[in-house]
């Protein structure tokens, strides 16, 4: 099967054991949410799929392959990349050279070029402001900017970490439909957010954490209600 799957996986900093075996899968083409409240580990998850923290137990397996513990550079070739929270854009950087840094683990520089080249028809509002800073741009237009620089590598599935935070309702509605587009070219998004009710839409199923565990895991239709959401992320049964 095509997917994405995390089996048991376990992670933390240090000794500081943060997912304490946390199994679940994301299949190409869909949308896979991950909601938990600030803190549970949600960032970790993802940082230890995406090959940027050692996994301590269980195993990563993108298709047949398996990538736990793969070189950063290693999993994007195998086509999975990271969007970290906060996007990673530098700001100071113009947009071109974000969207360069998109394509570091591809040797063939040519190549790189040629794909940023026609990314950025698809960002129009990034095609005009190629030379501007990255800082420079709208809240909006950065978080197109980490979007667009992650499909650099031309990836299977993105790891997408709160890729509307701090944006307003009109662009986080925007940046999730973006997202959705991705999906009819087959690309797999795994995606924590913190806009449950935006990004329940969209979501093809889902699952919330709370304290470095699986709380839940469905589909949007299975919550049957906000109070049963808060349940949930409260630590109740699901
Ligand atoms: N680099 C780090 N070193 C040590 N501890 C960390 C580090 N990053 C996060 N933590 C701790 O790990 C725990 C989980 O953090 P994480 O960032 O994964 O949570 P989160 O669910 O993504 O939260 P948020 O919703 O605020 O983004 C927290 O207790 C946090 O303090
Ligand atoms: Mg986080």
């Amino acid at each position: 099967m095509n997917a994405l799957v995390a089996d048991g996986v376990v992670t933390g900093y240090g000794k500081q054991e943060i997912v304490h075996g946390i199994s679940l899968a994301a299949e190409a083409g869909k949308i896979t949410c991950i909601f938990g409240p600030n803190g549970c580990g949600k960032s970790t998850l993802l940082k230890a799929v995406a090959g940027a923290l050692p996994v301590w137990n269980g195993d990563v397996t993108l298709g047949s392959e398996k990538i736990s513990n793969l070189p950063v550079h290693e999993v994007v070739r195998q086509g999975l990349v990271l969007m970290p929270q906060g996007g990673g854009v530098f700001p100071r950087l113009s947009v071109m050279e974000n969207l360069r840094m998109g394509g570091y683990a591809i040797a063939d520089r040519r190549l790189v070029e040629t794909r940023i080249e026609s990314l950025i028809d698809q960002y129009p509002s990034l095609a005009r402001r190629r030379k501007n800073t990255a800082g420079s741009l709208s809240g909006g237009e950065q978080a197109m900017l980490a979007l667009a620089r992650a499909l650099v590598s031309e990836p299977r599935f993105i790891l997408l970490d709160e890729p509307s935070a701090g944006l307003s309702p009109a662009m986080v509605i925007e940046t999730l439909e973006r997202i959705k587009v991705l999906t009819a070219r087959g690309i797999g998004i795994l995606m924590v957010e913190q806009n449950i009710r935006e990004a329940m839409p969209i979501a093809d199923r889902l699952y919330i954490l709370a304290a470095g565990e699986k709380r839940f895991e469905g589909t949007p239709g299975d919550v049957r209600d906000d109070r049963q959401l808060m349940d949930i992320y409260m630590g109740g049964a699901s």
